[in-house]
């Protein structure tokens, strides 16, 4: 699909409330269908009159006024996008309207992201094809004074979906395929094209480096764990430096504390935040976006093998602590531990944010809704949360006082990787913090937000593709 400005199109479509009791384009019909309760223009209802006769009018309703919402527009406009599909209409004509509590350029952001959204699916695997994008042009037909800036949000929203749909797909990826060496594989194939450096590190650097941590994870897999740094310098003037930190696992069994069969499932997720960060990076830098960011991944499998790390186990980490191991299904704040540290040390990054499928807790706790946080600095905080809102992606911080962190000290080394007492997503956010050595940092739980077991809205089964809006959107603000 195409979004074009301009008053083109077979078939027009117009935006309607739930209090419109009149329709300039279609008087008649539109109180005919209002009164024989044909339509009630809710949110993402559409009423569609075709006919042979040429004067095709599709009715989109938008809910109730004082509801409408950047979010609420998405809706609509994707299920307008999935009946256009459905109708087979190849070129439409879309009249945007002027909301007065909305910008402009935003509203027009929003409708072609639902229509864009719309044509996303994972079939690759699949013999026959349910998703077939059939539209070819749409046409927005603004007002006079705002084409310039509605051009450009098209533009824009048009490289944001390409990072997510890139996320979607390497997260949908079985295991099997989308190994470690794979993922690298792809960060190198879509970023370096774009102007991104980025280098892997193997199994040896890993272990000069001094990440044990990463390591003791990695040791029950046949396949070898790979250290992905991107980095964009868009803007070489400034100094000013933020990491992305993905967890990056491309599997988690959950190695001897081992998962139960539902629960290993949907494992090849377990590397969502590192395909946010790739998602990220590639629109980052196709939109050429003058910040300075560093993308980092600790990819491996957490497996089970006569080489694995047991529960039970003291590993060290790059930083020096020691970690008791009670929980080898508590792997990914391992990796974390080692990638966190870097993004502080060796990039000395001024601001880090980690993305992460950390916790079943955060699931119980927040469902597909909301993404769980913690921060050491409400001021980043805030910046992401601001980011999140304007993504459609809802964030909600989680309290992290001090009582928490005694839940983590070790008995026989410096922290453990499981606390006892509830609180786990809590728990295994504090535990991360130990590796940022003050470092100004927001931790994201993921887990419920990147993969969904059925479609919500705008977001299809499966991968998400959240939370790389948020993060494009945090860049851009920064
Ligand atoms: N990858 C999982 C968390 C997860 C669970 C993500 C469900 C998405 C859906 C993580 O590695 C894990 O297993 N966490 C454990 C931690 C526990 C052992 C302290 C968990 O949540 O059970
Ligand atoms: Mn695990
Ligand atoms: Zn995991």
């Amino acid at each position: 699909m195409k979004i074009n400005i301009g008053k083109d199109g077979q078939v027009k479509a117009v935006f309607v409330f739930k209090e419109d009791e009149h329709l300039e384009e279609s008087k008649e019909l539109y109180s005919f269908i209002r009164n024989e309760e044909l339509f009630k223009g809710n949110c993402g209802e559409i009423y569609s009159r075709l006919s042979p006769r040429g004067d095709n009018l599709l009715i989109v309703g938008l809910g109730e006024k004082d509801k409408l919402s950047l979010d609420s527009l998405r809706k609509a406009s994707y299920k307008l996008g999935k009946k256009l599909m459905k109708l087979k209409i190849k070129n439409l004509g879309l009249a945007i309207p002027n909301f007065k509590d909305l910008s402009y350029d935003k509203v027009v952001q929003a409708i072609a992201e639902g229509l864009l959204q719309s044509e996303y699916s994972f079939e690759k695997y699949l013999t026959d094809k349910k998703t077939v994008p059939t539209v070819e042009n749409v046409y927005f037909d603004v007002m006079e004074s705002e084409k310039e800036n509605s051009k450009k949000a098209i533009d824009e929203i048009q490289i944001i979906m390409d990072g997510i749909f890139l996320a979607r797909d390497l997260v949908n990826e079985p295991a099997m395929y989308m190994t470690p060496e794979a993922l690298a594989k792809n960060a190198k194939e879509e970023l370096i094209e774009l102007g991104v450096d980025v280098e892997i590190f193997g199994r040896k650097e890993i272990e000069e480096l001094g990440m044990e941590a990463f390591l003791a994870v990695s040791e029950g897999s046949e396949k070898e764990p790979q250290f992905i740094k991107m980095t964009w310098n868009g803007n070489p003037k400034d100094e000013k430096k933020l990491a992305l930190v993905g967890k990056g696992l491309t599997y988690d069994s959950g190695g001897y504390s081992i998962k139960s069969s539902n629960g290993m499932v949907t494992m090849k997720s377990d590397m969502a935040g590192s395909a946010a960060v790739i998602g990220a990076m590639k629109s980052i830098a196709m939109s050429q976006l003058k910040k300075n960011v560093v993308g980092i991944v600790a990819a491996c499998e957490n497996m089970l093998s006569g080489g694995a790390y047991k529960p039970g186990d003291i590993i060290g980490s790059m930083s020096g602590k020691t970690i008791e191991v009670l929980n080898t299904d508590a792997e990914g704040r391992l990796t974390l531990a080692d990638a966190l540290w870097y993004a502080a040390e060796v990039e000395k990054a001024d601001e880090i944010v980690d993305l992460a499928t950390l916790t079943g807790a955060c699931v119980v706790a927040l469902g597909n809704i909301n993404t769980g946080a913690i921060t050491n600095n409400e001021e980043l905080m805030k910046n992401v949360k601001n980011a999140a809102e304007l993504a459609g992606e809802p964030v909600w911080q989680l309290p992290s006082n001090d009582e928490y962190r005694e839940l983590i000290k070790g008995d026989f080394a410096d922290l453990k990787n499981s606390g006892r007492g509830g609180a786990g997503t809590i728990t295994a956010g504090l535990f991360l913090e130990e590796f940022v050595d003050n470092t100004p940092w927001v931790h994201l739980d993921i887990a419920g937000t990147s993969y969904q077991s059925s479609e919500k809205g705008y977001l299809p089964k499966g991968a998400t593709g959240v939370p790389v809006k948020t993060l494009y959107n945090l860049v851009k603000a920064e």
